[in-house]
């Protein structure tokens, strides 16, 4: 609590970030998934309120629409949680919700889906797909798709979150305050379009990636078949207008990947 107070001392805004990411983790450790992403997030709620915080952004998931089969995916329609990670972000929005009710505090909650960039960290148990994918075709290994890599992903490149949280920051339309967000580019790749796309990508540096064979696996507990974000909501009140496609995204990120990491030995191959 001490750290969250000194964080947001003498702060007007807060973009709260932190978290513990991946379904997997949160099935395999629920107690630590729901001390950092519930309690943690609840010390940074009194913090704010208590500091005078004037605005509160913070990251919410695709997760929460959990066993919803509706599709495109519309805020107001969610299902049941699929994993412990997914109940601990829709927590953080019934605790945003209930703060602003009870003590006034504004924020805005952004629901990202599948977000990949530059720099995003490729190594441990836990990393996301299209940075440890990237790091496999690097090395000519096999990626391996869980399932028959027919699930798809509105996979959404990072600059296109940070236009949404400045938004969300910056906006002065008070219909657009208190209440939850998409933040996603609106489109749909399945697994297989992701990796032709990187190989695509990474054969401009090394033509041999062309031919890497992908490999299949069981699919993986707690993951939903398919998400697809409706950003109408974005749009239409914070006037959010994605500039990166899945496939200039994932161009600009390959080309980040492979000039920071390709060249140096396996062992230097971290992000900083
Ligand atoms: N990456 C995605 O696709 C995605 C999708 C939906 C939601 N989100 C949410 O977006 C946010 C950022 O995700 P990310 O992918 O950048 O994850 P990340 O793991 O790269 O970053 C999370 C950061 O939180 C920090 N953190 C974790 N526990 C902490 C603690 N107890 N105290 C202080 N810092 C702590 C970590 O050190 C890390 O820097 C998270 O809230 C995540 O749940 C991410």
């Amino acid at each position: 609590m001490a750290d969250c107070q000194s964080a947001v001392d003498g702060v007007d805004y807060v973009l709260h970030q932190a978290a513990l990411g991946s379904v997997p983790r949160s099935i395999a450790d629920p107690i630590a998934t729901n001390a950092v992403n519930i309690s943690g997030f609840l010390n940074m709620l009194v913090a704010a309120k208590d500091a005078g915080v004037k605005r509160f952004v913070y990251a919410c998931s695709s997760s929460t629409y959990g066993d919803s089969t509706s599709m495109p995916k519309v805020e107001d329609k969610i299902g049941k949680p699929l994993s412990p990670y997914a109940v601990t972000k829709y927590v953080n929005e019934l605790y945003a919700d209930v703060f602003y009710k009870t003590y006034g505090l504004e924020s805005i909650g952004l629901r990202y889906f599948n977000v990949f960039g530059r720099r995003q960290d490729p190594n441990g148990a836990y990393a996301a797909v299209i940075p440890k994918f990237v790091m496999q075709l690097m090395r000519h290994e096999s990626p391996v798709i869980n399932g028959d890599g027919e699930y798809s992903r509105d996979f959404t490149y990072i600059e296109n979150v940070i236009q949404a949280n400045i938004l969300a920051l910056s906006t002065q339309n008070t219909n657009a305050l208190n209440t939850i967000y998409n933040v996603a580019y609106g489109g749909r790749a399945t697994l297989n379009e992701l990796v032709d796309c990187l190989k695509k990508y990474l054969a401009v540096f090394d033509e041999q990636v062309a031919d890497i064979a992908i490999t299949y696996g069981p699919a993986r507990a707690g993951d939903i078949p398919h998400s697809f974000a409706s950003i109408d909501k974005a749009v239409k009140h914070l006037g959010y207008a994605p500039q990166y496609s899945l496939d200039e995204g994932l161009k600009q990120a390959v080309d980040w990947y492979w000039k920071n990491l390709a060249l140096l030995p396996v062992e230097d191959r971290v992000v900083a």
